[in-house]
């Protein structure tokens, strides 16, 4: 049988009181506790385990065990701890008991019991307020991140003549300026350089082993390839490893010469190869044109430093 809220609770040795709310576990939806307003204790509410109803005569009252003075020794309740459901929704919580809604607490979850609830519902009202003013924030935000969100710009640029390039195994610089244009600023224009080879077919098939390279626009479209046996190879003029220019130099190590970083000391062979240093990967090798007169042009394509895999950025 089940008593009723408001049902009388007796010890051994006489009347305590009558139930005035029960605590339900939200999981298992099993009364853990009644709470026992005590009779003559000026609104003194004690919460009582389940497990200390010894007996439920009838729906009017339940006896307790132990004697009075036992049951003054169980702690007072502390409404704050708890919500009633009210407050928080559980599913089917009332379908087995015979209560108001109202009386029946639940524990106040343990992550929030830390922050008082004044300042929890002060920092729902905050994040209501940043969910409404996300919409204004958000283009201050775009355009702060612009760079994750641009599209890849496939543009080509002019970078020079490949006479330029005399010598096989050899690393000639190639400078050109490109503008960027960010919202609400004038264009700035950056210089920026490329490292240009010969290809000898050792080179080629250090690079390509003999598969053509293909480059791809946002959306996953091919927008170049690079031939296998194309004649010349343009790097990017970034260290791999943290975006440092590097240069062509000849070493005691390598008297023949090397892509040299001064940052880190990366070493790379005239194929962009790792010889030695902290570089996670090979020179990035550009999309890379060049005309029936010689003359060459890049896309500016730019990938994540310090990371193996080549993750394009720009
Ligand atoms: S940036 Fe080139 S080695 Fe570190």
């Amino acid at each position: 049988m089940q008593p009723k809220i408001t049902a009388n609770a007796r010890c051994v040795d006489g009347e305590v009181g009558s139930i005035a709310k029960i605590i339900v576990d939200p999981l298992s939806h099993e009364i853990s506790h009644v709470v026992i307003r005590e009779r003559g204790g000026q609104g003194v509410e004690r919460q009582v385990p389940i497990d200390q109803i010894q007996a439920v005569p009838n729906e009017e009252e339940v006896l307790l065990q132990g004697s009075t003075d036992t049951f003054r020794q169980w702690p007072v309740l502390n409404r704050g701890d708890y919500v009633t459901i009210h407050e928080v929704e559980i599913a089917h919580l009332e379908d087995h008991l015979h209560v108001a809604p109202g009386e029946i607490l639940v524990p106040y979850p343990r992550l929030e019991q830390a922050v008082p609830r004044r300042s929890f519902f002060a920092n729902m009202t905050h994040a209501i307020g940043a969910l409404i003013a996300l919409p204004l924030v958000f283009p201050v935000l775009k355009y702060l991140m612009q760079p994750m969100y641009r599209p890849f710009d496939n543009t080509w640029f002019p970078v020079g003549n490949v006479r330029k390039v005399k010598k096989e195994n050899i690393g000639y610089q190639f400078k050109y300026t490109r503008g960027f244009k960010e919202a609400f600023m004038p264009e700035q224009h950056i210089e920026k350089n490329i490292w240009v080879v010969k290809a000898t077919p050792a080179v080629q098939q250090a690079i390509y082993g003999g598969k053509d390279r293909k480059f791809y626009d946002d959306k996953g479209n091919v927008v170049w390839v690079n031939k296998a046996n194309a004649t010349h190879i343009g790097f990017s003029g970034k260290c791999p490893h943290l975006g440092c220019g590097y240069k062509w130099r000849r070493t005691k190590n390598y008297p023949d010469g090397v892509f040299l970083c001064p940052c880190h000391l990366s070493i790379y062979d005239e194929a962009g190869k790792v010889l030695d240093g902290p570089a996670p990967r090979p020179l990035d090798v550009l999309p890379l044109q060049v005309n029936a007169v010689g003359d060459m042009k890049i896309i500016d394509v730019e990938y994540k430093a310090g990371v193996k895999n080549q993750i394009r950025l720009l």
